[in-house]
């Protein structure tokens, strides 16, 4: 059984391929256009397909588009309501709906051959359930989906029991969790729907003074749901324009939101676990991607496991959706593999588009040796290796590095990658060696969902990744499911005493990530890094950027 996951209704449009119950290949379609997030979540975008990374899903398999069984579009137009029946009074809807209904004729023309009968809508909120509780490694669990909305609703409470969905709970629009944090990611002068987590990372320099009257306007109400009250976020800040700076009164009103929007989540998690009594929960939903509250949701609910779909946003419901059809046609689903879904090279291939570069470049011994090499002398590599991640994390496969153990790395990593300096960059750390250093989230965390204490006597030792509340948001690595990245830090341990390092991802400002080799290339012609380690090869800048 053949099933395509489409999701293109409102941002970061993404293909998924399940064959035979398995999840083959999944990837956003941003990877391709190199548009990042794909489109703006724009109702006249609608009808935008990720055509791109479905075709290449179907290449990978060497499946035709007549040979599919099913395309499951994580959307469906029946179940959207009007605009002032949401609440929401959004016109765009109208737009929504109608792209939406022509969708399997849009398909059929982006993949010749495939038989537009063959398109099933699944519900949106369904789709990203299923990408949480169907790609998780426990078959049975309570799922959460926490999103902006869907076509009627913004949230979805279940379980499933072997791979079956029970809904629970679910609350319609206007009361969103993720449009009420959008709303305030506007109000503070990012991009809305796409800088939600730089909110996140501005709370933790707040205080949540405002909590108080936040709690009546956002709470849950005992029966699996909540109410979000319109909030006037300037009687707490004014507005900001675009990187307009912002004051102590910005981020204690982020802290605030970020706060209430956690006792809230506890509350809702609290609530399925009381239904079901099961011991694991998964979530998906862009708001699921909000590592601080995903740690506090461990901490504080009664479950014993907390797992999150890497690609908890709206790429992820291409994924569920297929897995979703494939059980309905009567298929057993597998979890997950991992994240790493997206496109691979061959060393032929990238040899030869190294030959292509004519840029000089050599095959060490161990590229990993090589490699930890500069890191220790505290160069910059971009890393390219394997498979490319499903999700907006780089795991590993696309990633930036640096030592940890300069301040002024933090600097130079949002430098390089033109960010705010007040973001802060990712350790990934040897799995066996994590526990002497991170504490309270969970380990292993291989997708970078949860944010971890950082030891006291090892906040000094590593502060480029260390928070300035002491935080840091891990990646642990396997050395069986990551072995040549596990092999990387084992050897700049050896050579430094420190079982970590930065990762951040491959790309420079407002770019998608890294995903070809020319674009690995690209990214390297471009910014200060000293080292491109592309598959078994590496690429050395002939003058050393300045160390700090
Ligand atoms: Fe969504």
């Amino acid at each position: 059984m053949k099933v395509l996951g489409i999701n293109a209704i409102y941002h970061d449009p993404a293909a998924a391929l399940v064959v035979d119950g398995e999840v083959v290949a999944a990837a956003e379609e941003e990877r391709f256009s190199r548009r990042k997030h794909g489109k703006r979540p724009l109702p006249w975008s609608a009808w935008e397909l990720p055509e791109l990374s479905a075709a290449w899903c179907l290449r990978h398999a060497g499946i035709r588009p007549e040979e599919l069984d099913a395309v499951a579009y994580s959307f469906d137009p029946a179940l959207m309501v009007t605009p002032e029946e949401t609440g929401l009074f959004d016109d765009g809807d109208v737009m929504r709906q109608k792209y939406a209904q022509m969708a399997p004729d849009f398909l059929a023309h982006a993949l010749p051959g495939l038989d537009p009968a063959k398109v099933h809508f699944v519900k949106h909120h369904v789709a990203h359930a299923a990408s949480a509780g169907k790609a998780a490694p426990q078959r049975d669990n309570a799922v959460l989906v926490l999103d902006g909305r869907g076509e009627a609703h913004s949230h979805l409470a279940g379980r499933y029991v072997d791979g079956q969905l029970e809904v629970l709970a679910g609350q319609s629009l206007p009361h969103s969790l993720g449009l009420m944090y959008e709303e305030l990611t506007d109000h503070l002068g990012f991009l809305r729907s796409s800088d939600e987590f730089k909110v996140m990372a501005m709370a933790s320099y707040g205080k949540p003074r405002f909590l108080g009257e936040l709690s009546e306007l956002i709470r849950a109400t005992g029966d699996g749901g909540f109410v979000t009250e319109r909030i006037d976020f300037t009687e707490f800040a004014p507005r900001l324009g675009k990187d307009e700076p912002w004051t102590e009164a910005h981020a204690d009103l982020a802290a605030s939101v970020q706060t209430r929007l956690e006792e809230v989540l506890v509350d809702l998690a609290r609530w399925v676990h009381e239904q079901t009594g099961e011991k694991t929960l998964t979530m998906a939903g862009g708001t699921a991607l909000n590592c601080v509250a995903n740690t506090r949701i461990l901490a504080e609910s009664p479950f014993e496991q907390v797992w999150v779909q890497p690609a908890a946003g709206d790429a992820g419901t291409a994924l569920g959706a297929a897995l979703h059809v494939a059980a309905e046609l009567g298929e057993r689903t597998e979890p997950m593999p991992g994240a790493a879904l997206g496109r691979g090279w061959t060393d032929d291939e990238i040899e030869r588009w190294l030959e292509t570069a004519a840029i000089d470049y050599e095959r060490p011994d161990d590229v990993a040796e090589a490699v930890a090499e500069v890191l220790a002398d505290n160069g910059i590599v971009a890393w390219f290796q394997g498979r490319s991640e499903y999700g907006p994390r780089a795991l590993g496969h696309r990633s930036l590095l640096a030592h940890p153990g300069f301040q002024a790395n933090l600097e130079r990593m949002n430098d390089v990658k033109g960010r705010e300096q007040f973001r802060p960059v990712a350790p990934m750390v040897l799995l066996e060696r994590a526990p002497d250093i991170f504490s309270r989230g969970p380990i292993p965390s291989p997708y970078m969902l949860f944010v971890h204490d950082v030891a006291e006597e090892w906040r000094d030792r590593i502060p480029t990744v260390t928070h300035v509340d002491g935080t840091a948001r891990i990646q642990t690595i396997d050395p069986d499911t990551e072995p040549l990245v596990h092999r990387m830090i084992s050897a700049f341990e050896r050579r430094t005493g420190l079982p970590v390092v930065v990762n951040t991802s491959l790309n420079t400002a407002g770019r998608p990530m890294v995903d070809d080799p020319r674009d690995a290339l690209e990214c390297f012609g471009s910014a200060p890094v000293d080292l491109l380690a592309i598959g078994p090869f590496v690429v050395r800048r002939p003058r050393p950027t300045p160390r700090p």
